[in-house]
């Protein structure tokens, strides 16, 4: 069983990241999972934070040599920010003097928090909910990357569909270079030009900007997830793993929103046998590479739906949580759009999932156990 925990404040000294349950002979370096890191704190449409920030990841437990040694693997992210928070965010008593949050964002987790937990100071919530923690799954999703990479050749990607009310078309072949060089991760150059000037827009009326994202696994073999029990099965398992990113407020597998609206006679992917390639497959793959809450052998893709960010320049009105007074909402440094680094995080949480899935189905207690695994499941496909 694959574990994952994360802890950290948004403005605490660091990030911690604990993965348990990795086989042992996985190679794996710090630099990769940077890249990653890196991904995340980029996108035209971020804030002052990512000017400080410059995440690195640093790997203190369970790898010796560039290899896991089937340990818990902890990684560490510094926040270069807290610097700047060392007495607000001090953990002993003496001499703490904060300056409480009281003005309740509109969007965020402030008032609900507070509530929650008894607190009259809303930093003591957005420290913990703040999207600051995006980098430690970031982190985790590199570790799971490497696992389906070197267990089963699975490979995780995302590109923005939409911003605002701008959405791209996208090509058949999507070319993962051309991603990444585009300021807003879109693979539709002249969408993406249309999305950069919506984001210049809604930074100049101090407004803000949702849109969409897509994530595809390649390379997953039938079999991940079960229809065994409602929290077996895989596409409920990817909608709550994507639903969790800060902002993405709703989740579609494949075509499922369009299938609610057409006749069953253009939804359904008709199988069909591939007899040079010895394998089954299906003519289309509307549903997402999921069936019954399994991997079917196609491409697993979902898409993401992501509010626009909370904080406004021009403040919504809020609530004093000491006075109940009618105020503007606190503004703290914030971004205009997130989209295209929150596609990067739903890369990280797709990967848990399946990273999960087929260490369920597959075991191992190393890398190599586990290949042995795998190639002999993909052989008795073959032999069917
Ligand atoms: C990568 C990323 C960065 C974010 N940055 C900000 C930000 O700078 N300001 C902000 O108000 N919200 C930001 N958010 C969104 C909030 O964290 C989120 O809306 C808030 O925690 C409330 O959670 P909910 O929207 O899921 O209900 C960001 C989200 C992501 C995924």
């Amino acid at each position: 069983m694959l574990r994952l925990l994360t802890a950290g404040e948004s403005h605490g000294p660091q990030l911690t990241v604990v993965v348990d349950g990795l086989p042992a002979g996985l190679a794996l370096s710090a630099r990769v999972i940077d890249r990653d890191l890196v991904r995340r704190q980029g996108g035209y449409g971020r804030g002052g934070r990512q000017q400080i920030e410059r995440d690195r990841v640093a790997i203190v437990s369970g790898v010796r040599g560039g290899r896991t040694l089937g340990s818990p693997v902890t990684l560490v992210v510094a926040n270069r920010d807290w610097e700047n928070w060392r007495r607000p965010m001090q953990v002993e008593a003496a001499g703490f003097r904060p300056k409480p949050v009281r003005r309740v964002r509109p969007g965020h987790a402030d008032l609900a928090g507070a509530l929650k937990y008894d607190f009259d100071d809303a930093r003591n919530v957005l420290e913990r909910a703040s999207a600051r923690e995006t980098a430690a799954r970031v982190a985790a999703g590199g570790l799971a990357k490497r696992y389906l990479e070197q267990a089963a050749g699975i490979r995780v990607h995302s590109y923005v569909l939409g911003i605002g009310d701008v959405v791209a078309s996208v090509p058949a072949a999507i070319e993962r270079g051309a991603v990444e060089r585009s300021p807003v991760r879109c693979p539709d150059p002249r969408a993406a030009a249309a999305m950069v000037a919506a984001i210049d827009s809604a930074r100049a009326d101090g407004d803000t900007l949702g849109g969409t994202f897509r994530v595809e696994a390649t390379g997953v073999p039938p079999g991940l997830g079960s229809y065994r029990q409602w929290d077996t099965r895989l596409d409920g398992r990817l909608a709550q793993a994507l639903c969790s990113i800060q902002a993405v407020k709703a989740v579609e597998i494949g075509d499922g929103i369009a299938a609610a609206t057409l006749p069953g006679s253009r939804v359904h992917d008709e199988p069909w046998y591939d007899a040079e390639q010895h394998r089954f497959g299906h003519r289309t793959n509307r549903a997402g590479g999921v069936t019954g809450g399994i991997t079917n052998g196609e491409t697993v893709w979902a898409t993401a739906f992501v509010k626009p960010i909370s904080t406004l320049l021009r403040p919504l009105r809020s609530v004093d949580l000491a006075t109940k007074a009618e105020v503007n909402a606190h503004y703290e440094r914030s971004d205009i759009c997130v989209v295209p680094a929150a596609g990067v995080v739903g890369e990280a949480m797709v990967a848990w999932v399946l990273a999960e899935a087929l260490c369920e189905k597959f075991g191992g207690d190393s890398l190599r156990e586990l290949r042995r695994h795998v190639a002999g499941y993909r052989a008795r496909l073959r032999r069917r």
